[in-house]
């Protein structure tokens, strides 16, 4: 239940989602795909870069398993349950390629990284295998798969950005879009697989950035979510124009797209993020006031050895100095309970930084170990799972009481909120989000609104998860 409640916060929530939002001829395309993603928004802007590729040549993506030809599944390897409800999920497509002939089915993403080849003995139904910098080759493999061999492409590179690949974009509502800046993760986090199965840090061409997201813009989104393992540290030497881009830079170029174009970003490292970006983001009033900002844990000595590189007074002057330059910045965080060695004195350290913080919002999860990790080679995995999940389940509650304090705080004011869609419950009222990253849900009377347009909504009342909110002014 406890598992559930949390894995759901970041890997259920937008898990599975399969995507077909064009190719809706049958006749115009050879073969048709579908793709299903779990993990980080990276993957699903990775699925969106796939698209493309099979779209150009010819493939089209279909909704709907049972008409595919080409079934996709984009990995995460992040925690042991996450490779789980992939393994569950390859069960279900091997019954249905029983059934089907010439159905082939491709694994993507960080598992097919991890596991290479051994995926092909270890699921025999599996015909294709493809890490995340190798997806430009998927449609020799497809090819490959077809003549009945076994096609596998897992190298990782140490330039590939895709930078010139315009995403189709994929069940979108057609406001916001994830743009990639960069790809891999120079950070070694102990308990973390992402650099090995994504790779060397790399960063994006600032210019072919740039001109997605004015494409976007012109396109109709109204916002765009800058994406990387760690944005901060985006360094590219434009030698075009001889001079170096930074994060901060990029990020005030993409705002000076238009004022109607909103510009998130993320995840920060606390390590990498600047006054620069802090005093950027102060400066334009569409880069919006919300940063993810990962604690992991509020133990100096675990941070240690997390190899966080920085301490818990570092993380604390960290959130004052964002407070200071950004008063009304939201900031949300990543959380493990239960690393190795991690003690109740350790565990009361993290309960009270995320107080000292006032988290709006966290990601919790208990500590899983990877295989191949810096942790898994020299630490532990000593804490019991019973502890994990008791740690757990403490920190989720101090978070839901802070989120509900930081809710409450909002009653009575007014956000400019962009509008994203009906709400989940009732096609009466719109949904949307603030710049602090809260969502807000609010009666349309008969304003005549639409997705994209930015409203003014007072708040009247809050949940513990949403604000709840009035029209005050449709007209921005
Ligand atoms: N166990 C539990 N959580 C992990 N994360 C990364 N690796 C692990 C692991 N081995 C969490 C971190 C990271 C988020 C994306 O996932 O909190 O910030
Ligand atoms: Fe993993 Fe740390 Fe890189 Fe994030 S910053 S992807 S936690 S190694």
């Amino acid at each position: 239940m406890l598992d559930l409640m949390t894995e759901k916060v970041q890997d259920e929530s937008r898990q599975g989602e399969a995507y077909a939002a064009f190719a809706n001829d049958p006749n115009q395309y050879k073969k048709r795909f579908y793709i299903e993603s779990y993990g980080c928004q990276m993957n699903f802007a990775d699925s969106e870069v796939v698209a493309s590729i099979l779209h150009k040549e010819g493939y089209g993506a279909t909704p709907n398993l049972e008409e595919a030809d080409l079934v996709f599944i984009n990995t995460c390897s992040i925690r042991e349950k996450a490779e789980q409800t992939v393994r569950k999920r390859l069960t279900e497509f091997r019954k249905l390629k029983k059934k089907k002939k010439g159905m082939l089915v491709g694994v993507l993403g960080c598992m097919a990284e991890r596991l290479k080849s051994k995926f092909l003995e270890e699921e025999k139904l599996v015909d294709i295998v493809v890490g995340p910098d190798a997806y430009r080759s998927l449609p020799g493999l497809v090819e490959e798969a077809e003549g009945g061999q076994k096609a596998v492409n897992v190298l990782l590179s140490r330039d590939e950005t895709y930078a010139d690949i315009s995403p189709v974009r994929l069940d979108s509502n057609g406001v916001s879009a994830f743009v990639s800046i960069m790809r891999g993760c120079n950070n070694m986090c102990s308990f973390c697989v992402v650099p090995f199965t994504r790779g060397r840090e790399r960063s994006r061409d600032a210019a072919s950035i740039i001109n997605e997201c004015r494409d976007l813009f012109e396109n109709g989104y109204k916002e765009v979510t800058l994406l990387g393992q760690n944005v901060d540290s985006y360094y590219f030497v434009d030698e075009l124009n001889d001079r170096v881009v930074t994060f901060a830079k990029l990020m005030e170029e993409v705002a000076q797209i238009s004022p109607l174009l909103r510009v998130r970003f993320s995840t920060s490292h606390p390590k990498d993020i600047t006054d620069d970006v802090l005093y950027t983001m102060a400066k334009y009033e569409n880069i919006c006031n919300y940063i993810h900002l990962p604690v992991q844990s509020g133990s100096s000595r675990i941070l240690q050895l997390m190899n966080r590189t920085y301490t818990r007074e570092w993380y604390m002057a960290k959130v004052d100095r964002i407070r200071q330059i950004i008063p009304d910045c939201g900031i949300s965080s990543d959380i493990i309970t239960g690393f190795c060695t991690e003690e109740e004195k350790d565990h009361r350290d993290t309960i009270s930084i995320m107080e000292y913080s006032r988290y709006d919002f966290s990601y919790m999860f208990f500590y899983s170990e990877r295989p191949g990790t810096l942790a898994q080679r020299r630490y532990k995995d000593d804490i019991p799972e019973e502890v994990k999940k008791r740690r757990l389940q403490e920190i989720v509650e101090i978070q839901n009481k802070l989120s509900q304090e930081s809710n409450k705080k909002d009653i009575g004011k007014t956000f400019t909120v962009l509008i994203e869609g009906d709400s989940k419950k009732n096609d009466k009222e719109w949904k949307g989000r603030n710049s602090q990253n809260k969502v807000i849900v609010f009666p349309k009377e008969n304003y005549s609104l639409k997705n994209g347009d930015y409203v003014q909504v007072k708040v009247l009342d809050c949940t513990q998860a949403t604000l709840l909110g009035k029209i005050i002014n449709p007209e921005i």
